[in-house]
This record gives C-alpha cells, sequence and structure tokens, in this order.
C-alpha cells in the first residue's frame, strides 16, 4: 500500500512539476512539510545577511548553476529568493552548527548563528532539490523545492570518516572528491591515515627517505595479504605521497566546507614504511625491510593476539626515535589547524621489544614488568611531544593498555566495550568499533561482493548507537566511519564502500537518538542513489540483495531467506535454472530437497529484478550452517 502510494506521488510530482517529499539524509531534528513550493530560476536572486555568510552563498550559487546553467550571483542583502541569514542574537538550540530553513511564499530562509550552520543549511536545502542539482552538466527542467520548516542541530560533535591512503594511494583529486562527499551528509571530520606498512604518504622535509623510499612499492597485483614480497634489487614504483603544498591546499579545501583534518602517524606499530627509510628506528634495525605489497606478515591466531613476521615497530628505548617523531610532528602539526593529532597505537606487535637489552634495560629503568607496558611509556613520550606543539592527541584504543593520561582521546575500534571502558577511565571518546562502522567490510552476500574478511550489512550499521547503556554521554564526542583501503585500490572502490553505508551512518552521528526509522530511511535513501548517479558517485545496491542463512536440520538443510530493503519479492530457484519475477517467491524457511542442490535468487519489485543474484553452490550452503 505505502508502495503504491509512494510511487503515486513521484507520478503526480512528475506530471504537475509539484516538488517530491523531502528525503533528506541525515534525519533533520524538526521538519513540517507545508503546502506549496518554492521554484527556483534564473531570475532568483541569492543574498546574504554579513560577510561571514559570503562564502556558503557563493558556494551555493556555485552549485545551482552547476546543474541549472542559472548563472546565479549572490549579493549582499535580505530580499533574496534564497537568503542565507547570520543570526544577529545566536538561538541556543542551534549552537554552532544549527541552522532552520523556511521555504515557501517564492523564497527559502537559511539561518544559523554560525557559518557552519549555514552550510548545513545549505546541504538541506540541495537534498530538497531533485537528484539531477547534482549533476555536472546543466539540465532543463523544473527546479522546485517543497515548502517546509526545518530546525535542524546534529547530536554529535566529532563525524567522522576515515581514508587509509596507505595500503593505496589516494590522489589529491581523489581526497578532496572524498572530502567534498562527507560535508554533502553533514560529516564534520576528516582522518586521514597517512602512514603504516604500505606507504609513507606525506612529506617531511628533514626526513626526506621517508617519501623517497617510504612512500614507494613493488608493483604486485591480486589478493592484498596473499602477494609476494619484493625481490633482491626490484624497483619500488608504486605509491606516492602529499607535498606540504598539496597538503595545505587540501586542508583549506576541507576548511571551506566545514571540515577539520585529524592526520594519523601511525606508531610505535604498523611503521614498516618509515623503517624501510630509516632501518634504526626499529630495534632489529633490518636493512632489508622494505616497504610492504600486501604479503602475509603476521599470523593471527583468532583471540585478537598475533605474530608480525616482520619488524614493523619502532624502539621504545632509543632517544633518537623520539627525535624522529619530534622532527615528524615540527612539520606536521604547522600544517593542520585542528586541536588533534592521531598518534595510532594499534595492533602494536612486542616480541622484538621483548627479546631486545635497550628494551629490556628501559624496562628496568622503569620498573616496568611487562613488555606490554612499554607502549604505555611510548604513547606517553608521544603525547608530550604533541602537547609541547600545542595539540591533543587520539589514538587507538590499545593506547590505553599500559596506562596513558586521560587526555588522550580514545577511538574505540576492537568493540563497544573498548569504548565504555575508555570513558570509564576518564577518557573522551570516539566511537568506531569494527562492528557496526569499518566499512571497508563486505555489505553484500560474501558470494557476490569481492569477499571480505568480515561483514558490515547497511541495517546494521543503521541501528549503531553510539552511547552504550551507562555511559556517561558527556564523554563520548561522537563516532566515526573507518574506510580501509587494503581491498580499495581507487576511488570508485572506495565510494562503494562507503556508500550507502555512510549515509546510514551520517544519520546516527547527527540525528537525535530516538528517531531512527529503518523503513522511513529506506524510502529516503531510494532518492540518494538517483544524486549519486547524478553525481558520478559509486555506490552500492547491495541492500537489495537477499540475505541467505542455513540452519543444519539433522541430515538436511533449512533455508532462511530475508530481504533488509522493505517490501521485496524474493525469487528463487533449486532446479538450476535462473530465477525470474515467475519463480517460487520466498514466503517462509523451507527445507531443502537432499541432493547436490544449489539456490539462487534475487530481489524483485513490481515484477523488475532489483540487486544481484546470489548464487549458493552445496558447499557454500553446508558452509553456512556449520558442516
Ligand atoms: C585498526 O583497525 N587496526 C585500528
Amino acid at each position: 500500500m505505502k508502495r503504491t502510494l509512494s510511487l503515486l506521488l513521484l507520478a503526480l510530482s512528475c506530471l504537475s512539476a509539484q516538488p517530491l517529499p523531502p528525503a533528506v539524509i541525515p534525519a533533520p531534528v524538526r521538519m513540517e512539510v507545508r503546502d506549496g513550493s518554492v521554484s527556483l530560476t534564473a531570475s532568483s536572486a541569492i543574498t546574504y545577511s554579513a560577510a561571514e555568510a559570503n562564502e556558503t552563498a557563493l558556494q551555493c550559487a556555485e552549485e545551482l548553476n552547476r546543474a541549472t546553467g542559472f548563472g546565479l550571483e549572490p549579493s549582499k542583502g535580505k530580499n533574496g529568493t534564497i537568503h542565507f541569514q547570520l543570526n544577529e542574537r545566536p538561538d541556543k538550540n542551534l549552537g554552532a552548527e544549527g541552522y532552520t530553513l523556511e521555504s515557501g511564499n517564492g523564497r527559502i530562509v537559511i539561518a544559523a548563528n554560525a557559518p557552519a550552520g549555514l552550510f548545513y543549511g545549505m546541504q538541506t536545502l540541495l537534498q530538497l532539490l531533485p537528484p539531477e542539482v547534482r549533476s555536472d552538466t546543466v539540465v532543463r527542467r523544473d527546479w522546485s523545492v517543497p515548502a517546509v520548516r526545518i530546525t535542524d542541530a546534529p547530536r554529535f560533535g566529532w563525524r567522522g570518516m576515515m581514508l587509509d591512503v596507505s595500503r593505496h594511494f589516494f590522489s589529491v583529486d581523489d581526497v578532496k572528491r572524498y572530502i567534498d562527499e562527507m560535508a554533502r551528509y553533514k560529516y564534520n571530520t576528516f582522518h586521514w591515515h597517512l602512514t603504516d606498512d604500505h606507504g609513507w604518504r606525506i612529506e617531511i622535509k628533514s626526513l626526506p627517505r621517508l617519501t623517497e623510499v617510504g612512500a614507494w612499492r613493488v608493483e604486485r597485483f591480486g589478493e592484498f595479504g596473499r602477494r609476494q614480497g619484493p625481490k633482491p634489487g626490484e624497483p619500488a614504483t608504486v605509491g606516492g605521497f602529499y607535498t606540504q603544498e598539496q597538503v595545505r591546499d587540501i586542508v583549506a579545501y576541507a576548511q571551506k566546507r566545514h571540515v577539520t583534518i585529524v592526520p594519523e602517524i601511525d606508531m610505535p606499530g604498523h611503521s614498516m614504511a618509515a623503517i624501510a627509510a630509516y632501518p634504526e628506528l626499529s630495534v632489529t634495525k633490518d636493512t632489508t625491510i622494505r616497504v610492504n605489497p600486501g604479503t602475509k606478515f603476521a599470523e593471527w591466531f583468532g583471540n585478537g593476539t598475533f605474530k608480525m613476521y616482520i619488524d614493523n615497530t619502532l624502539n621504545p628505548s632509543d632517544e633518537r626515535v623520539y627525535d624522529f617523531i619530534d622532527k615528524v610532528m615540527t612539520e606536521l602539526v604547522p600544517l593542520f589547524p585542528g586541536p588533534y593529532i592521531h598518534a595510532g597505537g594499534d595492533e602494536c606487535y612486542k616480541g622484538y621489544w621483548k627479546q631486545d637489552p635497550g628494551c629490556r634495560a628501559l624496562m628496568k629503568k622503569l620498573n616496568i614488568r611487562h613488555v606490554e607496558d612499554l607502549q604505555g611509556y611510548f604513547m606517553g613520550r608521544v603525547e608530550k611531544i604533541l602537547k609541547s606543539k600545542g595539540k591533543k592527541m587520539i589514538g587507538w584504543d590499545e593506547i590505553m593498555e599500559g596506562g596513558v593520561s586521560p587526555s588522550a582521546t580514545v577511538m574505540s575500534w576492537r568493540g563497544i566495550w573498548t569504548g565504555v571502558e575508555a570513558a570509564a577511565a576518564g577518557h573522551d571518546v570516539v566511537m568506531a568499533p569494527a562492528s557496526h562502522v569499518y566499512i571497508d567490510y563486505n555489505q553484500g552476500d560474501q558470494t557476490v561482493d569481492p569477499p571480505v574478511y568480515a561483514s558490515l550489512r547497511m541495517k546494521k550499521a543503521y541501528s549503531f548507537e553510539p552511547v552504550p547503556d551507562g555511559t556517561d554521554p558527556a564523554r563520548i564526542l561522537g563516532g566515526q566511519a573507518n574506510l580501509w583501503a587494503e581491498n580499495v585500490p581507487h576511488l570508485r572502490a572506495a565510494q562503494y564502500l562507503a556508500y550507502p553505508r555512510a549515509w546510514a551512518l551520517s544519520e546516527v552521528f547527527w540525528s537525535p537518538k530516538g528517531s531512527k526509522d529503518w523503513y522511513g530511511f529506506t524510502q529516503r535513501l531510494e532518492r540518494h542513489f538517483l544524486r549519486a548517479d547524478a553525481a558520478g558517485v559509486t555506490a552500492s545496491r547491495a541492500v537489495f540483495d537477499p540475505v541467505v542463512r542455513t540452519i543444519a536440520a539433522g541430515e538436511r538443510l533449512r533455508i532462511v531467506m530475508e530481504s533488509e530493503f522493505p517490501a521485496l519479492d524474493l525469487h528463487y530457484t533449486i532446479d538450476d535454472t535462473m530465477p525470474d519475477e515467475r519463480s517460487p517467491r520466498y514466503t517462509d524457511s523451507f527445507l531443502l530437497p537432499e541432493g547436490p542442490v544449489t539456490v539462487r535468487v534475487r530481489a524483485y519489485r513490481d515484477g523488475r529484478p532489483v540487486g544481484n543474484l546470489v548464487t549458493l553452490k552445496p558447499d557454500e550452503l553446508r558452509n553456512r550452517a556449520g558442516k
């Protein structure tokens, strides 16, 4: 019924040039839809109330002109068809990022206490326009905005997305595009994972080998983690880095979009690229270590413990290591105006430290019994360096191991529990549990989407609650979606993984607690796919794919199917034919007949296929039941 209604609305709005009902993501705090609409034309005017609102008005004109061809030029004033108003007396409910948007009676007024709020109001306005507003070329059509009254402000101050540019390098333009898309969904923090075992990506002039050597690896193809290591003398040709000039350019680009960049130098583990450049930074001082092209160099034991076959850790007992970090930070800190530097701290293997006489002597001197506690000492030293340069340290949740001062901010990734522990210990916390926000994980069926070691379906990402019960909400700065790039060789692949899950998470980080509504979200989501299409942004449609489980039933298997997306029909076959809209429709779980049976299933809407065909062969079906 609802579907028929929405189709009818869509048809009606096309016929009468009425605007579509609003589909804003993240959902605003309050939105009242009224009768009528406001039409934008080439003779519409854009005005702004004060010089500080000029930038947003210009951005709005640029956005609109690209797709409409109107050639609008904003001017100072108060009567524009679109008017940007900085509140003379701050509205307490809006804070620095909130806004009000009122459209009707021929005009649209966006008001805020600060430019960031105007910017978010503008993003909402763009989402009230048809999807084609994201087009890079001029589209001829009616441009109208529904009459609405919106009051909106974010739930959290830290709404982050991370991009790992070490495992694969992303160009300056790619990074800008990533930031631009974030800002459209009201993210305000870009965590830039700049260094790791697979490449060092930022120019440090006093340490030239970091980029001469550390930014480049040998060319390899195929599954990351199963590749061959470098051969002796083989040239390292794949990689890249950002010059400081380019970093300044990206920082300025982000600032215009009210995005703060948090750069990460991952230490003391995950440092193989730095060690390839300067082997003396490690305890092993192994000069054969190269920037890693994606070999298997660690063994994971399934309980969170692991062993590294190649030393990728900085030596905590060598003062020259702290001189190195000081030099890096001396050049890094002035490039980034934000308050935080991310110092990593994750997955540090202590096996080489344990055997090292220098580390053992340091442990004795510090009266430390466990080698793990050396990491606490190391992170404390890094925090001191950062504090001396006026920055706050944030690190992955392992920084709590071995003790770190409560002034350090913790990015909780191993689970929700690490965030609970960190908050209880008095740390500020950014919630980024892999279980809900790791958007490098597989999002569809593992037999369809490229397999990744773990899975995160869209609906689960949407269900994330960043403030666990019993935790002081004042300690939770917000949350973040993380995109690791082992399996992400280019921007389209990054977008495919990021979207739509990062849209779902934008609602988790922005919209009020308790306001989530999966059905409503999926209805809005459809329109955002169209927006992405118009913008040339890749977005996965895996949310339409059937979710298939099997349960052992004696010698046989019971098949259970679900659809994350509401109101789809799942048509399947078990007779080795391709399913179509007349194949059996799934209504309830069923026992699979004995024999070498393959299940093929696809989702349909109004008799048309949506999403991918899922094909599960007998071995896979047994596997899923743990047989
Ligand atoms: C992490 O995923 N190693 C922070």
